[in-house]
């Protein structure tokens, strides 16, 4: 595809600026006890995607106006969502969540930290994004006074009770007891739009937001990336069971032993990577329709291919 070479050097450079940026303006001593600072590097630089942010920039780019740095704009909303999804994997992997020994290709935070440091890490990380979001861009102006408020409100609600953190308490539940028959398309639909869909839905809309996006491209931007959120974690149930701990740095085939409710329990491996597919092919639809492009396209291709 003539967009996958160009989408390489644009993921290039945006993890390069979130990298150095994350690394900026993330507490070091004496900002806080160095041990937990240490703790928060080691999950949030071990190597992952940075796929919300990337995404983030991405909608930036794709409805910024000419006067107005885009990028300088939505760096901290993309390095914001890092930091919250990287939170959200340090406690997603604790022996009372999923039980993981491995993620982003290292022991998992609390193998190495001990339990109560990995969980009081992932409650700094989360607690330092909103800092972050009312701190940076620091620009005096009313207008991106603004945008940071409502960046602050889409996150939240993404982050929390009725969004990830919801999901994540509704895939233990469905762990611990599994829904009848008749229920258990919706309750899994519902489950992964809340505990994945969620951020990355937040994640495009916060992007956007920041750069000043005009309210009929942020409804086509959320609708976007509600068919992405779908993707992304219909491709991570697929590669658990298709994919090697060495591609992905997390242990493969636990979702079976676990017992989750998972697109490819549920509908068997074709049918899930049909799903996946046709989120992807909605996903395109609508930037078509909306007269949006840039590298949001290029990604959705992306979050299907995939292989870790
Ligand atoms: C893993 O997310 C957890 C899910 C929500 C599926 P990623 O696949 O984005 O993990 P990293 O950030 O690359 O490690
Ligand atoms: C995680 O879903 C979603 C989060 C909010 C972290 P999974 O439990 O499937 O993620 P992995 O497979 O451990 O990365
Ligand atoms: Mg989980
Ligand atoms: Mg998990
Ligand atoms: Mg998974």
């Amino acid at each position: 595809m003539s967009g996958t070479h160009s989408l390489d050097s644009f993921v290039e450079a945006a993890r390069r600026d979130v990298d150095e940026a994350l690394d900026r303006w993330l507490p070091t001593r004496p900002a806080g006890p160095p041990r937990l600072a240490a703790a928060m590097r080691y999950s949030l630089f071990a190597g992952g995607k940075r796929f919300r942010p990337v995404l983030a920039l991405a909608a930036a780019d794709a409805v910024a106006n000419a006067h107005e740095d885009a990028r300088r704009l939505a760096l901290p909303a993309a390095c914001a969502l890092e930091m919250i999804h990287t939170y959200s994997l340090i406690h997603d992997d604790l022996p009372a969540m999923d039980n993981d020994t491995l993620r982003r290709g290292r022991p998992t935070a609390h193998v190495v930290y001990g339990e109560g440091l990995a969980i009081l890490a992932g409650d700094a990380l989360l607690t330092e994004a909103f800092a972050l979001l009312a701190r940076e861009p620091a620009v005096d102006a009313p207008a991106v006074h603004g945008r940071k408020l409502r960046t602050i409100a889409l996150v939240s609600s993404a982050a929390g009770s009725s969004g990830m953190v919801g999901g994540q308490v509704l895939d233990l539940a469905l762990e611990r007891r599994p829904p009848d028959e008749d229920d258990a398309a919706s309750a899994l639909a519902d489950v992964h739009a809340r505990k994945t869909g969620a951020l990355i839905r937040a994640a495009a809309g916060a992007g956007a937001l920041m750069a000043g996006a005009a309210e009929g491209a942020l409804a086509a931007i959320d609708d976007y990336a509600t068919e992405l959120g779908l993707c992304f974690q219909i491709v991570d149930d697929v590669l658990d069971v298709e994919g090697a701990a060495k591609d992905l740095g997390k242990t493969a085939g636990k979702d079976a032993v676990a017992g989750k409710l998972t697109y490819p329990a549920l509908y068997g491996l074709e049918e899930s990577k049909r799903r996946a597919r046709a989120c992807v092919e909605r996903a395109h639809a609508t930037l078509a329709r909306e007269g949006l492009a840039g590298r949001l396209p290029a990604i959705a291709t992306w979050v299907l291919e995939r292989k870790k």
